[in-house]
């Protein structure tokens, strides 16, 4: 995070924060939040839309992803900083409740909602269902109906055929995949519509559901922000055939989010007021041609508000040299290269994400600073995996040794919020770090947590 900084003996800080006075009070592995960058990150997404699209005459929302990171106080400050919050399941809703976030200031997704993540979402009074299928449309017509209130406000999420981001299984909008209804050729081959406008009539049809709008997210990690120009095009003409054949105009158009970030040093975030800017350029032209008028706007970014703001603070077990490259024995030894594993007391557990994506992080010695000469490190885990690797290839300090510190940085997005218990590791704390002072926001899990589940 932009708080991080070398202290005057050579420790990391964060937000002034030493963080072996951290680790010390909190233990390791600790996830380690900074709340001003956090905030001030969301800040300047919503400023930055908010200014783009003010200038070519239309509105918009920032809802902040929740499955990137969500908490009850990270709910707050999102808020507080102006932002609305995007929720995927029942529990991420029950979340932002906590948090006393508004109702109409939510929004639910998801491509399987149960009936009672529907119900709930319309005891909340969500301000937006997005909606994934054709039978979620009868579904959450039925539940709007039962309930004999004002009408559902529902958006469709449609799937543009625009692939951008990162690893494929992040990729969401390419065609042979679970989410969205798509603007292409049905499967049915008999049938006249595309599986969106199809889905789009169908809300129409129903009094029991508002058609507030059209949702097209079109991947995650993206750094070439061409794609969502062409995704908001493909979009803004189907607003347009709709209205076209019905009179009516859909009021809003979703974004989605997707905005990548910096993991590396040297690697370079998305932009918010560049991709704002055209964006908003790009939009404005296309309903131009298209000849409607601009509808309200709105974006769901996660990781780019949360993921810089994390770091993960790790404590150095078992520091190892293996020889890779060139066979055992063989007496080459300028032909051979040798890693030095450096295994933490954490790894896949609280970060899937090299594992899963074969994503790069970067790491650093955090408690000194040292002058020895660098070795080629591969930061790894404690699991039962070999795969149990956070940081690939990294240049550490020879000296690194049991009971150093690492600091892992960029980890405050999908980290915390797709950990797991495996090998019964309990999960880290998220602490969160304001001028100079910590406060948990999630405390860490103990063996105890774990076996009360265990009923034996
Ligand atoms: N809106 C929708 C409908 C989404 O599906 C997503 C992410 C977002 C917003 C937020 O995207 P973001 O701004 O955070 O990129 N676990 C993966 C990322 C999965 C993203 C899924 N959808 C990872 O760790 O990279």
């Amino acid at each position: 995070s932009s708080g991080v900084r070398r202290g005057p003996d050579g420790a990391l800080t964060v937000a002034g924060v030493d963080v072996r006075e951290l680790a010390a009070a909190q233990g390791t592995p600790a996830y380690v939040l900074d709340e001003a960058d956090l905030r001030e990150r969301a800040r300047s997404y919503r400023r930055a839309f908010e200014a783009a699209f003010a200038e070519v005459g239309a509105g918009v929302d920032v809802y902040y992803a929740g499955k990137a990171f969500l908490s009850v106080a990270v709910a707050r400050w999102v808020r507080a900083e102006g932002l609305r919050v995007d929720t995927a399941t029942g529990g991420e809703l029950a979340v932002a409740l906590r948090a006393d976030v508004p109702g109409e200031h939510i929004g639910l997704h998801g491509n399987n909602k149960s009936d009672a993540e529907i119900v709930r979402a319309l005891e909340a009074g969500v301000g937006r269902i997005i909606v994934d299928s054709l039978a979620e449309v009868e579904r959450v017509a039925a539940a709007s109906r039962a309930r004999g209130g004002v009408p559902a406000p529902v958006m469709i999420r449609v799937t543009t055929g625009v692939h951008a981001g990162g690893h494929e299984y992040i990729s969401t909008a390419h065609e042979d995949q679970k989410f969205g209804l798509s603007l292409a050729t049905a499967p049915d081959a008999q049938a006249e519509d595309s599986p969106a406008m199809t889905a789009l009539l169908a809300v129409l049809a129903h009094p029991e559901l508002e058609l507030l709008g059209i949702h097209s997210h079109i991947g995650s990690q993206i750094l070439d922000p061409s794609g969502f120009e062409v995704a908001a095009r493909k979009v803004l003409e189907l607003r347009a055939a709709l209205a076209e054949r019905t009179g009516f105009l859909v009021p809003e158009v979703d974004l989605g989010g997707g905005y990548g970030i910096a993991y590396l040093p040297g690697e370079v975030a998305l932009d918010p007021d560049r991709i704002a800017k055209d964006v908003a350029a790009s939009v404005a032209a296309s309903s131009a041609d298209l000849g409607t008028p601009l509808p309200r706007f709105s974006i769901e970014p996660g990781r780019a508000i949360v993921g810089p703001a994390g770091l993960t603070l790790y404590t150095v077990g078992t520091v190892k040299p293996v020889r890779v490259g060139g066979a055992a024995g063989d007496g080459e030894a300028e032909s051979t290269t040798v890693r030095t594993y450096v295994s933490i007391d954490g790894g896949m557990s609280d970060n899937i994400r090299p594992a899963l994506y074969g994503a790069n992080y970067h790491a650093e010695l955090a408690n000194r600073l040292s002058d020895a000469a660098p070795v080629l490190a591969r930061v790894v885990g404690k699991h039962c995996e070999s795969g149990d690797i956070v940081v690939h290839d990294v240049l550490l300090p020879g000296d690194v040794r049991a009971g150093d510190l690492l600091a892992v940085a960029a980890t405050g997005a999908y980290g915390r919020s797709m950990a797991s218990n495996y090998n019964h590791v309990p999960r880290p704390p998220v602490v969160a770090v304001t001028d100079g002072g910590t406060r948990v926001l999630i405390r860490r899990e103990t063996e105890d947590d774990l076996l009360a589940l265990d009923l034996g």
